[in-house]
């Protein structure tokens, strides 16, 4: 029998992609969304990616406890991966409640009807975010997390916490948070990437909008950062390679290869790349030059932040592997194909 996984959020940005690296691993995929932040572009893309119709598909919120309740009861689920929430890092300074109520009700009712359907396996998308400022480079899921900056990075951390501590309570719930670094790129295909609304607070879409002309210029928030060059340095990872790191831990969980009924992985390329590299890069990658200028620093961004993903490789089985550019001429793909190009 093939082993489902509910894909809540999976109709958004990382969802669609690790909706697409499930089936094509083979496992039975539901995609539950309630379309809040995304239109069905990206669905569409998964079924053409896949050559699946049949997908099933679940219009939905899960703050909504009968409707999560009543998933669980029509359809046999073997894991979740949790994706569905709010996750813009200003808005949630604006409206700490909005993203409180959000992003924590929509987690604990995922848990407790996973929980009431002895449906044990509940993989969590965290964020590297909980790590703030590191005190020491690269960081290693033993790096200490620091208080959040926004709500919306108290709510990554708040909610490994209450997985963590479901796993300790509950009997038959097992956990695994995966903490994602930048998350960049789209399908090779280009018929799923980011698509964000009104004016994108990431490097990557901005870079890609100002590219096509959708935007004027890109500023570089600062350039007399500690670094290198003066820019910030992140973990840019493939949003392919990370998908596939859900694939691995699914598995892992699935195959009851866990070693502890709670883990966490950095899910990153270990590699850091400042904000100038990977203009440069995209510039390199798709023959075009950008218009970009020189900006005050983004205040709540921190200097620098890298994964160590030793873990991930020998845990899990997993490495990121796609080449930078190639990653940048996805980006730019996916925003031509949206543009209609
Ligand atoms: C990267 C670098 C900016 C835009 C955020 C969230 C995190 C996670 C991912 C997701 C920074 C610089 C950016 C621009 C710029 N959340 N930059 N000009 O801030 O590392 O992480 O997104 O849901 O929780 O905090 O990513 O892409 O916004 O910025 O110079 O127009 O690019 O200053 O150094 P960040 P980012």
């Amino acid at each position: 029998m093939k082993k489902c996984v509910l894909v809540s959020g999976g109709a958004g940005f990382i969802g669609s992609h690790v909706t697409v690296e499930l089936l094509e691993a083979g496992y039975d995929v539901i995609v539950a969304d309630n379309m809040s932040n995304c239109d069905m572009t990206c669905f569409e893309g998964v079924k053409k990616i896949t050559g699946r119709e049949d997908i099933p598909f679940v219009k939905m919120d899960f703050c909504d406890p009968v409707a999560t309740e009543l998933l669980f009861t029509t359809h046999e689920i073997d894991a979740v991966i949790h994706f569905a929430g709010f996750k813009a890092v200003g808005e949630s300074v604006a409206e700490p409640l909005k993203y409180y109520r959000n992003n924590l009700e929509s987690f604990i009712n995922v848990i407790e009807s996973a929980k009431a359907h002895g449906c044990g396996n509940i993989l969590f998308s965290s964020s590297a975010t909980v790590y703030g400022e590191p005190e020491k480079l690269p960081v290693t899921e033993e790096s200490p997390r620091q208080p959040a900056t926004s709500p919306y990075g108290n709510t990554k951390q708040m909610c490994e916490d209450i997985l963590r501590d479901s796993v300790k309570a509950y009997s038959g719930i097992r956990g695994i948070a995966l903490r994602y670094f930048n998350p960049i790129g789209a399908h090779p295909s280009a018929l799923i990437g980011e698509l964000p609304r009104g004016v994108p607070n990431n490097l990557v879409p901005f870079i890609t909008q100002t590219a096509i002309g959708k935007r004027e210029c890109l500023s570089v928030f600062g350039n007399d950062y500690p670094t290198p060059d003066g820019t910030c340095q992140r973990d840019f990872i493939d949003v392919v390679d990370l998908a596939k790191a859900h694939v691995f831990a699914v598995r892992r969980m699935l195959e009851d290869k866990m070693k502890n009924e709670y883990e966490i992985f950095n899910i990153g390329t270990g590699k850091p790349l400042s904000v100038m590299e990977l203009i440069n890069g995209f510039e390199k990658a798709n023959s075009l030059k950008l218009n970009y200028k020189i900006a005050p620093r983004r205040p709540g961004d921190v200097t620098a932040i890298w994964a160590d993903p030793t873990l991930a490789n020998e845990e899990l089985g997993w490495k990121a592997e796609r080449d930078i550019e190639d990653t940048l001429a996805a980006a730019w793909a996916w925003e031509k194909h949206i543009a209609g190009e």
